[in-house]
């Protein structure tokens, strides 16, 4: 897979990221998602790219960039799948929904379909539990998901089929996603809805039962 070269174009977008913030360092993790959504990937030479425009060495660059699971150094595909397999969703179904994709696509944890179209990770906790187990397509929520549904997601993907997270954003690429990540809105996302009613439940119950949360050491 090619991997797109960093364009004079693209240094002006990191320019415009890093002049957003009152210390352009700052600006370190909106440009690696930059980076990734022009080139599927945090290669050496955008690292090379971010350093020089935030005056900074390459080796603390590549210390960020290295650390965040979300940055990847290998070329990802046209979408990245994430199954969350943490303590609640591997109970509800994570674990079975990883083997079928793993089955289906013939891939691992961080592995690449062979025409470039996937990429799959398992995930950590998405903050999601009350609509495990879940999945993400380039970062947006498929809820409450089951094998069959799953199945089917992919069979869409794989066919260019419009596909919409349950909460209702269309599902492009990954490299919208990170321009997304990144700060450029260029409209491709719609907004989603913040909570859900299950996502309520326990705050609605709370307040039914006058309940609050005891103060911390200190606070008054
Ligand atoms: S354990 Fe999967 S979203 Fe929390």
């Amino acid at each position: 897979m090619s991997i797109r070269a960093i364009t004079e174009e693209d240094i002006k977008n990191l320019e415009i990221l890093a002049a957003k913030y009152p210390e352009r360092r700052s600006a370190l993790l909106p440009m690696l998602h930059y980076v990734q959504s022009i080139q599927g990937m945090v290669s050496p030479a955008g690292i090379q790219t971010c350093a020089k425009v935030l005056d900074l060495t390459p080796a603390e660059v590549a210390a960020v960039a290295t650390f965040y699971t979300m940055f990847k150094r290998f070329p990802m595909g046209k979408h990245h799948i994430g199954v969350c397999t943490n303590t609640l969703c591997a109970l509800l179904g994570g674990d079975e929904l990883w083997k079928e994709l793993t089955d289906t696509l013939g891939i691992g944890h961080d592995e690449t379909t062979v025409e470039g179209l996937f990429t799959i990770e398992r995930i950590e906790c998405q903050a999601a539990c009350t609509v495990a187990p879940v999945v993400t397509v380039n970062w947006e929520f498929m809820d409450s998901m089951t094998p069959k549904s799953l199945r089917e997601l992919i069979e869409k993907l794989k066919l260019g089929a419009p596909v919409q997270s349950t909460r209702g954003v269309q599902i492009t690429s990954i490299s919208d996603s990170e321009r997304l990540l990144a700060g450029f809105n260029d409209g491709k996302y719609s907004d989603s809805p913040l909570a859900d009613d299950s996502m309520l439940a326990g705050l609605r119950v709370a307040k039914q039962r006058n309940m609050s949360a005891p103060a911390g050491k200190g606070v008054k």
